[in-house]
């Protein structure tokens, strides 16, 4: 079964068609109204469901409509208007949407519901983020990249912030894409040493540093993200403002980077907290071009877990 549950148990070779496949589908649709479906409909007869268990917009509408382009058909469903939402097994509904649809694709809290979905589903399942990892993101983000400066490998990448489900991804694609990784934020706010040991176990350079300006220092690529996940609690709002102010991307922190540097944000975001609306409406932001791009790439990740 081909699951796309983590950047890291995906080979790279395996990685590297996704890249190429999503970029291809791209410039063949170029000027297109996106309402046309796309020549190749590998998706044609198929039933995929988009769950979800938290909000979305981007992952809702670039699967929804990525599944379109390719000829197929979605359902979307939400957790609280399923029996999931209402005590039935995440196992049982499972195996019972695999009776009627080709594939999930789920968003969700605990990577054990996602793990415990996969291991019960008998059609492949997509991670569309949990409180862990959003690899759907990072593929877009990788593909952005490249898009703009070419080959991502050993190239300097820059989290600020939270080490948050986004940075986890970008560390498991660090290990991956061979790319070096430096993570800054306060201490408690670091990503799990899981990551990072396995981003090095890889081969990556990774690096954390509570020095945003040093970390900042001569990067390819700076990124940001909400200081607070939809899985954190409301109430360590005040406290991360505190801790994370210091850490604002702004125009004065950018200056550090490379003079090319790109600035990436997954969105939605925080305009003014995380980010200022000078870097990300700058000339070196990004941040559109990684929402459309998450349409090129699922669409080139669901063709690899059909193999269509
Ligand atoms: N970046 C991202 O996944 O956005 P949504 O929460 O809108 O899906
Ligand atoms: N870290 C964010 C990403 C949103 C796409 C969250 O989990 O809320």
């Amino acid at each position: 079964m081909r699951h796309f549950l983590d950047i890291h148990n995906v080979e790279p070779g395996v990685l590297r068609g996704i890249l190429d496949q999503a970029k291809a589908m791209k410039d063949s649709r170029a000027g297109r109204p996106k309402g046309v479906e796309d020549d190749v409909q590998a998706l044609a007869g198929r039933m995929v469901a988009l769950l979800f268990e938290k909000p979305s917009t981007r992952t809702r509408v670039s699967f929804d409509v990525g599944v379109r382009q390719l000829g197929g058909k979605t359902l979307i469903l939400s957790g609280n208007e399923i029996q999931l939402g209402h005590g039935e097994t995440i196992a049982d509904t499972a195996r019972v949407l695999s009776r009627y649809v080709d594939l999930v694709m789920i968003r969700t809290f605990a990577e054990e519901s996602l793990l415990e979905l996969a291991s019960h589903a008998t059609v492949p399942v997509i991670n569309g983020l949990t409180n862990r990892t959003h690899p759907c993101q990072v593929m877009a983000d990788v593909m952005t990249f490249e898009e703009h400066r070419g080959p991502i490998s050993g190239k300097k990448v820059v989290w600020v912030g939270d080490g948050n489900n986004v940075c986890a991804s970008f560390l498991h694609a660090a290990g991956q894409f061979g790319f070096e990784m430096v993570v800054t934020g306060p201490e408690d706010l670091h990503p799990e040493a899981e990551f990072v040991d396995l981003a090095r176990a890889s081969g990556a350079s990774v690096e954390l540093d509570s020095d945003p300006v040093k970390a900042v220092s001569g990067a390819d690529l700076v990124v940001a993200d909400t200081w607070v996940s939809m899985h954190d609690s409301p109430a360590i709002k005040e406290r991360r403002w505190t801790q994370l102010e210091p850490y604002q991307v702004n125009a004065e922190l950018m200056a550090h980077a490379k003079s090319d540097a790109l600035f990436m944000h997954c969105l939605p975001a925080h305009r003014g907290e995380e980010a200022t609306d000078e870097v990300m409406d700058g000339p070196n932001s990004v941040i559109f071009d990684e929402a459309e791009n998450r349409l090129h790439v699922q669409k080139a990740i669901m063709r690899w877990c059909l193999e269509l």
